[in-house]
């Protein structure tokens, strides 16, 4: 399968057809179809909506100062949400509307087969490792179901918390040793 099939199926199958009626458009996901690593952020904003692209806001901003650090652009990734629509007024996207989104992000790792799966945010964490809590578990590489997963603060609740962006930065610069030790 192709990622634009999948992009396609969430079209034809009406996921959330009431955030589908109010955001200007499918935010599916950017970047390299053979990247090493998927990042999975929560829903796209304003700045997202707008642009068609996920993190192109001020938190993405910081995420490519972040992946600079690390020298990876975002040509190298692939970056993803759970949720495909921006749901109304920012407000946080629905256990419901997530779940709705759950099979097409997995469709989505599936094909892009990377190395390592970053979630931005205890949302994402939650889809694929709901036993964990993000305090505890960010910059911590999990390995489950021959997949390795890397939990991280969102970059967006980080930006304005010193010690929170400290430790982001941090745990971003982790990524190339994990990277490396899996094969
Ligand atoms: N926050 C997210 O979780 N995703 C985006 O695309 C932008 C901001």
């Amino acid at each position: 399968m192709a990622l634009a099939e999948i992009a396609r199926a969430i079209e034809a199958n009406g996921v959330t057809p009431h955030l589908k009626a109010t955001a200007t458009q499918l935010v599916f996901g950017v970047g390299s179809p053979d990247a090493e690593i998927v990042f999975v952020g929560e829903a796209p904003g304003k700045n997202e909506d707008l642009k068609g692209e996920p993190f192109v806001g001020a938190a993405g901003k910081f995420l490519n100062e972040m992946l600079a650090s690390i020298g990876l652009e975002r040509k190298d990734i692939y970056i993803t949400n759970i949720v495909k629509y921006r749901p109304p007024e920012n407000r946080d996207p629905t256990p419901e509307e997530i779940a709705e989104f759950i099979p097409y992000l997995k469709q989505q790792v599936e094909v892009i087969r990377p190395k390592l799966v970053a979630f931005l945010g205890r949302h994402s964490m939650s889809v694929f490792l709901p036993e964990l809590k993000i305090s505890q578990a960010h910059g911590k590489p999990v390995r489950k179901g021959g997949q390795v997963y890397l939990p991280l603060f969102h970059p967006a609740a980080a930006l304005y918390n010193g010690g929170m962006r400290d430790t982001l930065l941090e745990d971003f610069s982790l990524i190339p040793a994990i990277l490396k030790k899996i094969d």
